[in-house]
């Protein structure tokens, strides 16, 4: 094997990439961003791999959420709040009723650029290239918006950063403060029609949070009442521009990729030999794979052995997204092998890939009680196999979109078209993804 450096990537395969037009504008580009601050410190994304460490040992949970795909359009501050409401309200129910820390990563401030299953897109006889992701190209369906614009990876470096610091207002500044989000919870359950079935959990938060104020423990002297902890992540697609947010740590003299605290590789660019594993196994940062239902056993174990040849707890993170009818089949053997072979993981289940389908009204959509039941079926495969269900991995929004069929709400096929928002994949929306947290914490109770 070759040494590893910032660019070896380079000589290696890699798929999903734009094709850009204007290279000198291109290297333009990538030399600015590679001057500009990083984005993140390697010190936090160390406190991240300490607490995925934990995870992996069955001492805590990982929540990652977002949106499939951020957007230029629709950035500004609402949008960024109320996600991040909604991220610690399910925080709160997990917390709680798992009796286990939550461990909070958004897909935020950096998920712009997206694997496609086609190169073009052809709709009434005219073929353009695909959508790719705001920090590539544009949406609309024209050749100008279409075509690869370098200067966009400027445009998601400057959002990223300011997402990055609103979020870390909101988690310092008193947003975060537990009394505040339990209220929001119990605001979200006065008009749901399953407001009987949890209505219970959040009580029982609002009486330990009353107790504790009673004996002195409340949020001017305990910051850990008032303020939180929230990472980022992306899948960490377009290798130019993670090249160029990759630092050297002054602690420690070691790369890290301070586009993020953590950073994943898509379902369709893992391959063994290619670009993206190999960028992966020299930066230092927690990180994550997504596994499909055709993972092959073997084919795990090399690839945990090139991301993570040194088998330190909290580094990996294995992102299944099998499909609820394919999960009972598919991951059960997968646990087995991982571990009789002594690899530490952390298993955490993204319900929302394996499930998508087009519905009549021919909206890409996911159907609420899908996404349940592969849930439901992790746990149960974890449960049976002895291993730790150790996350969830979301496509979510804090907005009241109709993206996603179903939920307590019961949003139909017909009823998608109302707030159809995404420009990707289907997200669950607010009430959406409270319930799940719910649902969730029935399971990590058990
Ligand atoms: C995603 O997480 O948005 C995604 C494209 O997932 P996957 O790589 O699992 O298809
Ligand atoms: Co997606």
């Amino acid at each position: 094997m070759s040494e590893w450096s910032i660019d070896s990537w380079q000589k290696k395969p890699i798929l999903q990439q734009p094709t850009y037009k204007d290279q000198a504008l291109l290297k333009d580009v990538e030399g600015k961003l590679a001057s500009y601050p990083p984005l993140v410190f390697a010190e936090e994304t160390r406190q991240l791999y300490k607490q995925l460490g934990d995870v992996s040992q069955g001492k805590g949970f990982l929540l990652q959420g977002g949106d499939c795909a951020e957007s230029f359009n629709e950035f500004n501050a609402p949008k960024i709040r109320d996600t991040f409401k909604v991220i610690l309200q399910m925080a709160i129910v997990m917390t709680f009723a798992g009796r286990c820390p939550v461990t909070k990563v958004a897909r935020m401030a950096g998920q712009y650029a997206k694997p496609r299953s086609a190169d073009t897109e052809t709709i009434g006889g005219i073929t353009l290239p695909s959508y790719r992701g705001d920090i590539i190209n544009s949406f609309e369906f024209t050749p100008e918006a279409r075509e690869p614009d370098p200067t966009r990876l400027l445009d998601a470096y400057h959002r990223s950063a300011s997402t990055l610091n609103l979020l870390r207002a909101f988690a310092q500044g008193g947003l975060a403060d537990l009394h505040q989000v339990n209220r929001w919870n119990m605001a979200f359950l006065e008009n749901n029609p399953l407001k009987e079935r949890y209505q219970d959990i959040a009580n029982r938060i609002e009486d330990t949070l009353a107790f504790m104020q009673v004996i002195g423990v409340n949020s001017q002297n305990t910051a850990s009442l008032h303020e939180t902890s929230l990472f980022t992540s992306h899948e960490a697609l377009l290798l130019n521009y993670e090249q160029a947010l990759t630092r050297i740590d002054t602690l420690t003299g070691k790369p890290y990729n301070c586009s993020a605290h953590m950073l994943w590789i898509g379902e369709r660019t893992r391959q063994l030999d290619h670009a993206h594993v190999e960028f992966f196994s020299g930066i230092n940062n927690p990180i994550g794979v997504k596994v499909g239902p055709g993972m092959q056993e073997d084919e795990l174990i090399r690839l945990i052995d090139a991301l993570n040849p040194q088998n330190i707890p909290g580094r990996l993170t294995l992102i299944t997204r099998m499909g609820a009818d394919k999960l009972a089949d598919n991951l059960p053997r997968l646990l087995r092998r991982v571990k009789a072979e002594g690899r530490h993981v952390v298993w955490s289940s993204d319900p929302m890939h394996g499930n998508t389908i087009k519905a009549s009204s021919g909206y890409k959509t996911r159907n609420f009680d899908a996404i349940l039941t592969e849930i439901k079926h992790f746990f149960q495969a974890h449960a049976a196999e002895g291993t730790h269900a150790g996350g969830i991995h979301l496509e979510m929004t804090g907005q009241h979109v109709t993206e996603c069929t179903g939920g307590a709400y019961q949003i139909s096929d017909d009823d998608l078209a109302q707030a159809y928002q995404t420009q990707c994949d289907p997200r669950l929306n607010a009430d959406q993804v409270l319930e799940m947290a719910f649902l969730v914490a029935d399971h990590l109770k058990k």
